[in-house]
């Protein structure tokens, strides 16, 4: 009994003096391992007599108890030891500088997007799309411009190579209002579409890119007539130039899809070489209109006799130029992270009516 008394000493004053987890196992190891201390001196059980056993077996299983008991606790010790060194030696300056965030703005040409559909959005509106490569048929002829016709020499048009396999030559659209013949053919009237998308036409320079924007509108439906034009573009043009009485007039024109047809100019004062929009007596053209051509219907499969309607074209890179006082349009493409900083708005200001369209 005095032997276990010693080995347990021994052996706990190992656990307890072990100051890592490799000492402490090689400490388990020489005590409860195959070959340990408390392991061979249980298998010296079976050379014991009875009574020896009956006193010695209890007190080598009490002892092996305990000695698993010290190199629980032992680890538990150790490993809170050791989350104390981490806690305090690795640290997290949470008051570094974060790096620099390059900060996005939204297009001036996004943003006038954005502020005509919600205004032709809370007029009834929804906005329609079609492809920026069209056939012939889409961007001309149903638009009542046939082969020949001199408005398709006005257009500029860039033309896709010719297919080898003889198919139809295509060509980069010239202006947004083949996406009204889409959209007719589509379903049935009525139609109150606004129609934002990139055009196309060979021509560059302070005022013109290969690449622009327009937005178109089509209103189809029974007994449309010319007023409903003219209160609707008076209406969008108050709302987008922010201005609650800018006078608007319409001047008689021609395009071969609108009859009557009609450009609308807004009221403007370019006195001291500088352009303000709403008052002044000088005039300034902003869009082209008309009432849909009854060729176009036709070309839709509409009747016009039971579907009339109005439709207008606009370019937006345009009227962004004159809203926002942009100068050159040609920046507008060119990716200039100054100029998008300067003239790009915040992705938080979405444009509402209610909200304010720009701020
Ligand atoms: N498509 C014309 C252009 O490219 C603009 C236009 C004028 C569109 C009158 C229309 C319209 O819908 O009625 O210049």
């Amino acid at each position: 009994m005095d032997d276990i008394a010693t080995l347990k000493d021994e052996l706990l004053g190992a656990i307890n003096g072990a100051d890592n987890q490799t000492d402490l196992e090689a400490a388990r190891v020489s005590a409860l391992g195959k070959k340990g201390r408390v392991t061979q001196m249980m298998k010296g059980l079976g050379g014991m007599t009875a009574e020896e056993r009956q006193v010695a077996g209890p007190a080598l299983n009490a002892l092996k108890d305990e000695i698993a008991a010290a190199i629980e606790e032992r680890k538990s010790a150790l490993e809170a030891a050791e989350l104390e060194i981490r806690l305090a030696t690795e640290r997290l300056d949470v008051s570094l500088m974060p790096r620099a965030q390059a900060a996005g703005t939204i297009h001036p040409v996004s943003q006038v997007v954005d502020e005509i559909t919600a205004i032709f959005g809370d007029m009834g509106f929804i906005v329609a799309e079609g492809p920026d490569i069209e056939d012939d048929f889409h961007n001309f002829t149903a638009l009542n411009i046939p082969p020949e016709h001199p408005a398709r020499q006005m257009h500029d048009t860039f033309y896709l190579s010719e297919p080898e396999d003889g198919s139809e030559q295509m060509l980069l659209r010239t202006h947004t209002s083949p996406v009204q013949i889409r959209s007719m053919m589509a379903g049935p009237p009525p139609h109150r579409l606004i129609i934002p998308g990139r055009t196309f036409r060979c021509d560059s320079d302070m005022t013109h890119t290969p690449m622009f924007h327009q937005v178109e509108g089509l209103v189809i439906d029974r007994n449309i007539h010319m007023g409903h034009l003219k209160g609707c573009l008076q209406e969008f043009a108050r709302a987008f130039f922010e201005v609650d009485n800018l006078r608007v007039r319409f001047r008689p024109s021609h395009f071969p899809f609108t009859e009557p047809s009609a450009e609308m100019d807004i009221g403007c004062n370019r006195q001291g070489g500088k352009m303000v929009i709403g008052d002044g007596d000088d005039w300034l053209e902003i869009l082209g209109s008309g009432m849909v051509h009854p060729n176009v219907l036709l070309h839709c499969g509409l009747d016009p006799d039971e579907w009339q309607g109005f439709a207008f074209g606009m370019g937006i890179d345009r009227i962004a130029m004159l809203k926002y006082g942009i100068p050159d349009l040609r920046a507008f493409f060119e990716s200039d992270l100054r100029w998008l900083r300067h003239y790009g708005f915040s992705a938080f200001d979405l444009p509402t009516l209610a909200g304010g369209l720009a701020r």
